[in-house]
């Protein structure tokens, strides 16, 4: 169980200000998503609850202990997907498990176990090269899964996906999600994605970012993207956004 706080965090890279007293709370099993215009301060955000980058002032905690490096319980899928191309896809599934000192045997049910969930049974031996973008995703997202992890950080993860392939993937990463307890954090530019997958959304402003809303949604899943209550949640998102007509 873990639990994340992300309490008044101020960032600066130099004389950059990228964000300005942030507070995120994320409670086990929740799935939250932060949307914001780019260069605000998103993945910062991100990178910091996966240990990668340290707060200038404030303190990012996971049960009330500050996060101060990666930890295998809290898996980080970037932004630019990344597998590493001269593995095949088991390989790469396989490659945190590998760094585990988990046996090749157990490796390969776990890994075959994912791709079969996220629907690349029969590409094991592919390399990455020969998937399709969203299949490369789907690979990239079953490396994480596989590890098992409590907290799943998402940046983009389905940014650069034909609006096609896209849906299928939010559906998909719902079905993965319900049931396990395992909390996940969403960055998207995408307003209607949000909307779609989140429980709570935070809305950020532009740079230095500040979590200038967070809107709590009862929304019952599966949702419907032309709901009443969908079309006006995605109203009042863009009015803090400022892109309301
Ligand atoms: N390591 C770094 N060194 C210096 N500046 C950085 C570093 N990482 C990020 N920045 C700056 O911080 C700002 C926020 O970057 P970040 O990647 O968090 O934005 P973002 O909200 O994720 O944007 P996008 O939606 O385009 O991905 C940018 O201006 C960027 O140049
Ligand atoms: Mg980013």
């Amino acid at each position: 169980m873990q639990t994340i706080h992300v309490d008044n965090v101020s960032k600066a890279f130099g004389t950059l200000e990228v964000l300005k007293q942030v507070n995120i709370r994320l409670e086990q099993g929740e799935f939250a998503a932060i949307v914001g215009p780019s260069g605000c301060g998103k993945s910062t955000v991100l990178r910091m609850i996966a240990g990668l980058e340290t707060a200038t002032t404030g303190v990012v905690t996971a049960n009330a202990k500050p996060i101060q490096a990666p930890d295998p319980s809290r898996v980080l899928i970037f932004q630019e997907h990344a597998l590493y191309p001269w593995r095949t896809v088991e390989q790469n599934v396989g490659f945190g498990l590998e760094l585990a000192g988990m046996s090749k045997t157990e490796r390969k049910q776990k890994s075959d176990a994912m791709l079969e969930k996220v629907g690349l049974a029969g590409f094991q031996k592919y390399y990455p090269h020969q998937l399709s973008g969203g299949m490369r995703q789907r690979a990239s997202i079953a490396r994480a899964l596989v590890m098992d992890p409590e907290v799943l950080l998402l940046d983009e993860p389905f940014g650069a996906l034909d609006a096609i392939t896209k849906i299928t993937m939010q559906n998909e990463l719902i079905r993965l999600w319900e049931g396990t307890g395992k909390t996940v954090l969403l960055i998207t530019h995408d307003i209607d994605e949000a909307i779609y997958l989140a429980d709570t959304i935070y809305v950020m402003s532009p740079r230095p970012g500040r979590i200038v809303e967070t809107i709590r949604s009862t929304m019952p899943r599966p949702r419907n993207r032309n709901g009443a209550d969908f079309v006006q949640l995605r109203e009042q998102i863009m009015k803090h956004l400022d892109l309301a007509k």
